[in-house]
């Protein structure tokens, strides 16, 4: 069994989302002591934002008109999307940054779109995967920011909807509490968003193991 495993976080070393994520997989793990991590730490190694135009006009050229440019554009897409269409589960943590979807990682999807079969190829599909997001604001409802995250419905669109992922969301608001002062009223919520994100990255795992996601 393979695993494929996305971090997004631009700060590993103090990353709630990968904190997330380690509970997630340690279950999935757990059942599948001999499985496969494939990783990819788009925060440490982003992938070159020109490839996706590369690849693109590979897609779009003759075979021998592609320059060395667009060839590697194009393997690269192609060897992407390979490694989620041969993974049996899918995790993905991925913070949110001004209010939208880190750029790295709309890099990898538009990639991963490029060297698909077709654009909509469901990659995913009848597969379980759990995405972590994490949010340093809270947005929910009645708050003076919410409907500002434009990543996290996105992301469910693309996870779900085109690429077929049994898809469970693990979500965690608040992470900036304790690092910005001006937040300061909120330690107790946050805190309390904290103990239930775990608590359901650890039934999330679970999910992902036995195959099942939970929407
Ligand atoms: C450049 C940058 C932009 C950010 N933009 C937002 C934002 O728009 N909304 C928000 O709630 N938090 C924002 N944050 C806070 C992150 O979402 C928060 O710190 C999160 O915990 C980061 O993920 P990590 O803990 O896995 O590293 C931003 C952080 C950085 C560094």
């Amino acid at each position: 069994m393979t695993l494929f495993r996305l971090d997004a976080s631009i700060n590993p070393a103090n990353s709630s989302s990968r904190a997330i994520a380690d509970i997630v997989e340690a279950e999935w793990q757990a059942a599948n002591p001999g499985g496969t991590i494939v990783r990819k730490n788009l925060g440490n190694e982003p992938l070159p934002s020109t490839a996706w135009i590369g690849a693109l006009g590979a897609s779009w050229a003759p075979e021998e008109a592609r320059t060395g440019e667009q060839r590697a554009a194009l393997a690269l897409a192609v060897g992407l999307a390979g490694e989620l269409r041969s993974a049996d589960a899918a995790l993905l943590a991925v913070p949110l940054y001004n209010f939208g979807i880190p750029q790295h990682v709309k890099t990898w999807i538009d990639l991963v779109m490029a060297g698909a079969k077709s654009a909509d190829e469901a990659l995913l599909a009848g597969k379980p995967a759990v995405l972590v997001v994490v949010r340093g604001g809270a947005y929910g409802p009645g708050t003076p920011r919410e409907g500002w995250d434009h990543s996290t419905a996105y992301l469910r669109r693309i996870l779900a909807d085109v690429w077929g992922a049994d898809l469970t969301v693990v979500e965690r608001e608040f992470t900036l509490v304790g690092v910005n002062p001006a937040l300061d009223d909120f330690k107790d919520l946050a805190a309390q968003f904290k103990d239930a994100a775990h608590a359901a990255a650890a039934v999330a795992g679970k999910s992902l193991a036995s195959g099942a996601g939970l929407r």
